[in-house]
């Protein structure tokens, strides 16, 4: 039997989406009663018969932090494909990034290792490659650098991988995919491009690696399924930089606006400003130097790998935009 945890996120709902589809129905974790229902308005808007194939999953609620519902979630399971994780770059989350993202994994490899699991297929993020300031393109094989500093998000999910790996030095079967930034109707993205909407016209200049949700799950389940193990693979069909994805936003909504470039200085200044904040203690803070450099990092990722192993296209950024600012377009 498989085990999703992160079945109510926005990956995991995808890939539930996708297994029901060849009539699989695993083990869900969830946290809250409530965000099973994005899983059953997905099944419901896919499925002519989607309530009876949403009444064949088993839920199971667990929280990474805590042990023994994790311990409980792994009765009778074979196959784990873990997506749940804690997604924040704000500094004053670091700590709840750790538990979550880095703990909850070792948790979680402990218990495959503990209950012979077959195979653990982990979704990762290409914030945890490494960084060689040498190199204008990274991939899978790049070195982690600890003198180039991260945001508490990348820490995390490094730390995790770490995780994973160990757990494969000690026997288990492994595969990671390292995802860029996922598109898709109701994508953790969806938030920045509704602020978009909502007038924000400020951009970075730096770039991101981006690709489909439905490629993402597509390469889960293949490489799940597959004899392919200890690989990881970035999954980035194309790097677009943050004016062409807002322009692109605009587009979309028809809108012509001017859209202004944000400084290296106005952001340091916001993060000294954040400083002072916190030391009269009245918020803590987002910013950290890490994630300003990320966002006037102009490195590409390359997400080819994957096509090597599987066969395997990703679909085109354009499109993959259209479809989560519209979703109805394809
Ligand atoms: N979205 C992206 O662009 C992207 C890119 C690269 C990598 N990733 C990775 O892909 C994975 C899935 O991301 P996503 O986009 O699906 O994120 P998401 O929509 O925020 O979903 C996260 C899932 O994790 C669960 N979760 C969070 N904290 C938990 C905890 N303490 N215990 C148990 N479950 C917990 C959430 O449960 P609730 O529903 O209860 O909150 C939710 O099901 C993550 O590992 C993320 O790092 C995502």
């Amino acid at each position: 039997m498989i085990l999703v945890t992160g079945a109510t996120g926005f990956i995991g709902t995808n890939l539930m989406c996708a297994l029901a589809e060849k009539d699989v129905y695993p083990v869900a974790t969830y946290r809250h009663e409530s965000n099973k229902d994005k899983i059953a308005a997905l099944f419901i808007s896919k499925f002519s018969d989607g309530k009876e194939r949403f009444d064949k999953i088993i839920w199971r609620k667990v929280d990474l932090r805590n042990f023994p519902s994790l311990n409980e979630a792994f009765e009778g399971i074979t196959h784990v494909y873990h997506c749940a994780a804690f997604i924040s770059m704000a500094f004053r989350d670091s700590q709840k990034l750790l538990e979550i993202n880095q703990k909850g994994t070792a948790y979680i490899v402990d218990l495959c290792l503990k209950n012979n699991i077959e195979k653990l297929l982990y979704v990762s993020s290409i914030a945890s490659l490494g960084t060689d300031p040498n190199l204008n393109t990274i991939d899978e094989n790049t070195p982690w650098d600890n003198n180039v500093d991260k945001t508490p998000y990348a820490y995390s999910k490094y730390g995790a991988e770490m995780e994973v790996w160990r757990a494969n030095q000690e026997g288990l079967d492994v595969a990671i995919v390292n995802p860029g930034i996922v598109l898709g109707p109701n994508s953790p993205i969806e938030k920045t491009f509704n602020r978009v909407k909502n007038g924000l016209r400020f951009y970075t200049p730096g770039r991101s690696g981006y690709v489909w949700i439905d490629d993402v799950v597509f390469v889960m389940i293949k490489l799940m399924e597959s004899k392919i193990k200890a690989e990881r693979f970035a999954l980035v069909a194309e790097n677009w930089s943050g004016k062409s994805v807002i322009q692109a936003v605009l587009k979309a909504c028809n809108k012509n606006d001017k859209i202004i470039k944000a400084s290296k200085g106005l952001l340091y200044c916001l993060w000294v400003f954040e400083h002072f904040i916190q030391l009269l203690g009245l918020r803590k803070r987002f910013f950290t130097k890490a994630l300003i450099s990320t966002l006037f990092d102009k490195r590409t990722v390359n997400g080819e790998k994957i096509k090597s192993y599987i066969d395997f296209e990703y679909t085109s950024i354009a499109k993959s935009l259209e479809n989560t600012l519209n979703p109805k377009s394809i």
